[in-house]
């Protein structure tokens, strides 16, 4: 399986600032076979970046996308607008299930929405820290795994990457702490334990599941060494274009 590095801009930098990360990035990058390099810039950017991007070195990801493909929706954009545009969309990160209220209906009909549209969605799950704190980690991530799946036919379970990101361990979440390799580990397996029990032992092993949280150029190598874990969805540091690709070249060489 490849290795996923996907960063994930939030709402950071103007469509020239991420112009010019873009082609600073796509002349650092070798062609890595085996590594799939993912940007998710702001949804104005990606329309120029499209144009700029060489795909078999960088992919683009939105960060969000409607679950309808078209209609009286003021301010949303579709999946079918975003089709061709990019590869990958984030869906369900927590910064929109606790700020902006999604819950798992509407990221289900949203990863719905992305396959639909031949985008591959990244589903987001992860607890809070008072849910592990109450030891609720377990039901948390099955509800919001089945939950989000819950319009995915069986078939199209390959069509999908599960990001784990334990609310708690997002460097902007205040107080934010370091997960340990273990603790992520464990939540790895009740995740393909989930998935194995809807699915199908085989079709779960072949979802990728990505590792975000704080990740940095220096806990990089250990997160990628988790059994089970196939990348990393990188927040703050992707905003750093040497941190960037100082974890694109460890996932280069500890999954060598
Ligand atoms: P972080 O963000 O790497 O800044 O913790 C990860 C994310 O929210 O996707």
């Amino acid at each position: 399986m490849k290795t996923y590095i996907v960063g994930n801009w939030k709402l950071n930098f103007t469509v020239g600032e991420s112009s010019i990360y873009l082609h600073k990035l796509l002349k650092s990058l070798p062609n890595y076979r085996d590594t799939e390099v993912v940007v998710a810039p702001s949804l104005i950017a990606l329309q120029p970046l499209s144009l700029q991007i060489d795909r078999h070195k960088v992919k683009l990801a939105a960060q969000n996308g409607f679950y309808r493909d078209y209609g009286a929706f003021t301010g949303e954009v579709s999946f079918s607008q975003l089709r061709g545009l990019v590869d990958y969309a984030i869906i369900g990160h927590s910064e929109r299930r606790y700020i902006l209220r999604e819950d798992d209906k509407m990221v289900a009909k949203k990863v719905a929405a992305a396959i639909r549209n031949k985008v591959t969605p990244i589903l987001c799950i992860g607890e809070t820290e008072s849910e592990r704190a109450f030891g609720e980690t377990a039901d948390v991530i099955r509800d919001q795994l089945i939950g989000g799946l819950s319009e995915v036919a069986d078939d199209d379970l390959h069509k999908v990457i599960i990001a784990y990101e334990p609310v708690w361990a997002i460097s902007s979440t205040k107080a934010a702490k370091i997960a340990t390799p273990d603790e992520i580990s464990e939540v790895v397996k009740m995740i393909r334990k989930v998935l194995g029990e809807t699915y199908g032992e085989k079709p779960a092993e072949n979802v990728p599941i990505l590792f975000g949280g704080s990740v940095n150029a220096s806990n990089a190598g250990a997160y990628l060494t988790v059994p089970g874990v196939n990348g990393l969805l990188i927040g703050g540091s992707s905003l750093i274009l040497n941190e960037f690709t100082d974890i694109i070249e460890t996932a280069k060489r500890v999954r060598a």
